[in-house]
Order: C-alpha cells, then sequence, then structure tokens
C-alpha cells in the first residue's frame, strides 16, 4: 500500500508531443475539435469517443460519469442514455454541463461547457435502431441509476424482456434517448515539458468566437 502511495506521489510523466499556439488553431472551435478528433483515431487512442461529462444538480452539487460521445456538428455534441438516471434528471432541471476528452497518446485534453436539450425521438430511433439485439434489451431491462437488490435481478429482467420483445418487435423505450450539448466554451490542452502546458480557449462574445491563451 505505501509502495503504491510513493508510487503515486513520485509519478513525473513530462509531455513533449506537441505544441498547440493561438495561429494553429482553427477559427472555429468545432473545425478544431473535428481536427483533434480525427488525430486521435488516427493514433488508434483507445475508447477515443469516450467523454467525461459533468452534470450538476439543482442544489449544486456536481457529479460526473463516462459516456459515448456519438455525434458532433455546428458545436453541438450527442449522447444517448436513460432519461430517468441521475445524469438526466440533473440535465433535465439544470441544463449546464460539461464534457471533457483525455487523449493520452496525444498529451491531449479537451473540455467543453455548455448547455443541454433534449434530441428528437426521430435521432433516438435512428441511433436505437441500430444497436445490436442485446443491447437494446439492456436498455428496456436496465432501470439505470436505481438500486437493485442483486445481479440476479437484473439478469431476470433481461429474460423477461427477451421474451416480450423479438429482435424484429423490439423498439426504443420512452426512457431512453439522446442529449445534445451545445457549447459556448471549449478548451484544447496540449501537454508541455516541466508543466508549462499549452492552453488555447474559445468563448463567445457577440455571437463570435473569442480565442485566448490561458495559463496552464
Ligand atoms: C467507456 C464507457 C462508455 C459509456 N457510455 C455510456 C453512454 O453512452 N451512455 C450511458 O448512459 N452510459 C454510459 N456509460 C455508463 C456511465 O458511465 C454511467 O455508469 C451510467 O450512465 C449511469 O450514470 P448516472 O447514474 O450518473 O446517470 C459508459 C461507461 C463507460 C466506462
Amino acid at each position: 500500500m505505501q509502495d503504491l502511495k510513493n508510487h503515486i506521489t513520485k509519478l513525473r510523466e513530462d509531455f513533449t508531443k506537441g505544441t498547440l499556439s493561438e495561429s494553429d488553431v482553427n477559427k472555429n472551435p468545432d473545425i478544431q475539435f473535428e481536427k483533434w478528433l480525427q488525430q486521435a483515431v488516427d493514433s488508434k487512442v483507445d475508447e477515443v469517443q469516450a467523454m467525461t461529462l459533468c452534470t450538476v444538480s439543482q442544489e449544486g452539487k456536481p457529479s460526473s460519469r463516462i459516456v459515448y460521445l456519438r455525434e458532433f456538428q455546428n458545436n453541438s455534441y450527442f449522447f444517448y442514455t436513460n432519461y430517468n438516471s441521475k445524469k438526466a434528471k440533473q440535465l433535465l432541471k439544470n441544463p449546464n454541463a460539461s464534457i471533457s476528452f483525455f487523449w493520452p497518446q496525444l498529451e491531449r485534453q479537451i473540455i467543453i461547457e455548455g448547455t443541454v436539450e433534449k434530441g428528437t425521438a426521430e435521432q433516438a430511433d435512428a441511433y436505437y435502431n441500430n444497436r445490436p439485439y442485446d443491447s437494446k434489451v439492456g436498455t428496456w431491462a436496465s432501470n439505470q441509476s436505481q438500486k437493485l437488490v442483486s445481479r440476479n435481478e437484473l439478469e431476470n429482467k433481461v429474460e423477461e424482456i427477451k421474451k416480450q420483445f423479438s429482435p424484429e418487435s423490439i423498439k426504443r423505450p420512452d426512457f431512453w434517448g439522446g442529449f445534445v450539448l451545445k457549447a459556448n466554451y471549449y478548451e484544447f490542452w496540449q501537454g508541455r515539458k516541466s508543466r508549462l502546458h499549452d492552453r488555447i480557449c474559445y468563448e463567445t462574445i457577440n455571437n463570435e468566437w473569442i480565442i485566448n491563451r490561458i495559463a496552464p
């Protein structure tokens, strides 16, 4: 245990893989995001679409978890979840949220903040209908974020749902669908030597993206 604690205390990675300057970045952060995402895909970053979603309750209590980015366009970022989950309940009361990506192979982090809206039923149907049958069943079987008595309770529910719906008849439940985060702030972070990282931010002022460098 002490070894592990010492290990964590002493870990010092120096980041040397790249640099980022105000003149490197695209004027539109959506295009800059796409460029970095493409480079992450090309670099075979694991779970490249996994992002930490931070939500805040009406009382100001934050919580975070990982979800998958499933689509993005025009500074809007889509993910899918259960509308009765903890995150969804928070988002429906308080739409302020952030998403962030960490791509270690490139020594990069992206943070995006904004407000979230529910996606449309058509978008959710299109996405749901393309999922494998077992994932569709899982969506029905999981009362996401609610307490379970045991693992068996979940597995029994899966069997029940499979009896109820065939691969042909299964449809998206109303309690499951998308959210879209509309960005109003971005940070692109490139790790640098001796903790002197590059941080380039975008914020919207009068419908224009203003770019600033901030201290590491
Ligand atoms: C790599 C990864 C991807 C995930 N993708 C999703 C996702 O797209 N949607 C989702 O609802 N949960 C996803 N999860 C599960 C969430 O992290 C979380 O456990 C779940 O959504 C319940 O969160 P909540 O109780 O805070 O609402 C993913 C987890 C991991 C580790």
